[in-house]
């Protein structure tokens, strides 16, 4: 764990979008060539535990669900498979979300919406959604070489603006522990759950465990304008 003021982690690669880009650049040419989704991150029991968590807590189908940092979209397809059909996927990679298009296509999912968008400058269109979901996008934003602390804030505005007042907001990470995910949240974010996870690597760190938190948008309180009127 970092000091105070410490950034915790060296940046990467993993924070560029040059890298997304061209990771995803080579996606879409596997899965023109041999239909090959590519990389599900943390694995297929990841998905299982986020729809899992969902059914069990009656979440309801027609809920808004946003995917924040997408990626191929292999979430929101499963998701749709499991019933949900409001479904929203946003990526700031464009070829991230020509795969995801791809595959939605082929998996005959037409009512996914699949947008290019930097979730650290949401447009307005992005609001009022049910749950948002995070697997592996907290965690490649703060790999970001510039101002990885300033952008983890900008995250924690943007996930304000877009999720409801407790709405659900289910992240998955292997860079952080509960306790630093917590402390990053702890403005407007209250925890409900931490899911049971195995242990994984990613961006060089090796042998930390997988950490899936469910948080809730905290109430907004009414102002004391609203009492006025
Ligand atoms: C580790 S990958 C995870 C992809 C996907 N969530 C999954 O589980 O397969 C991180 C994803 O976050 C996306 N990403 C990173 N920063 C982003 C940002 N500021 N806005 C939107 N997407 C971002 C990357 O393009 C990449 O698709």
């Amino acid at each position: 764990m970092a000091g105070a003021g410490e950034e915790p982690f060296s940046p990467s690669v993993l924070g560029t979008r040059e890298h997304w880009d061209a990771a995803y650049e080579r996606e879409l040419q596997t899965f023109q060539d041999i239909g090959d989704a590519g990389e599900i991150w943390f694995g297929e029991e990841s998905m299982v535990r986020i729809i899992t968590w969902l059914e069990k807590h009656k979440v309801p189908l027609d809920s808004s669900v946003l995917d924040i940092g997408t990626g191929n979209g292999v979430l929101l397809i499963e998701l749709a498979k499991s019933g949900y059909m409001n479904l929203t996927g946003i990526d700031y990679s464009p070829s991230a979300i020509q795969l995801s298009e791809k595959i939605k296509e082929k998996e005959g999912m037409s009512n996914i919406k699949l947008k290019v968008e930097d979730f650290l400058t949401p447009s307005a269109e992005l609001s009022g959604f049910d749950v948002c979901l995070d697997k592996g996008t907290f965690d490649a934003i703060s790999l970001d070489p510039a101002d990885a602390a300033g952008k983890r804030k900008l995250y924690v505005g943007s996930l304000s603006r877009v999720l409801k007042p407790e709405g659900f907001f289910l992240i998955t990470s292997c860079n952080w522990t509960k306790e630093e995910l917590l402390n990053e949240f702890r403005e407007g974010f209250e925890i409900l759950d931490e899911l049971p996870t195995p242990k994984f690597c990613f961006g060089g760190r090796i042998g930390n465990s997988v950490t899936a938190l469910v948080f809730q948008r905290k109430k907004v309180k009414p102002s004391i304008l609203d009492k006025l009127d």
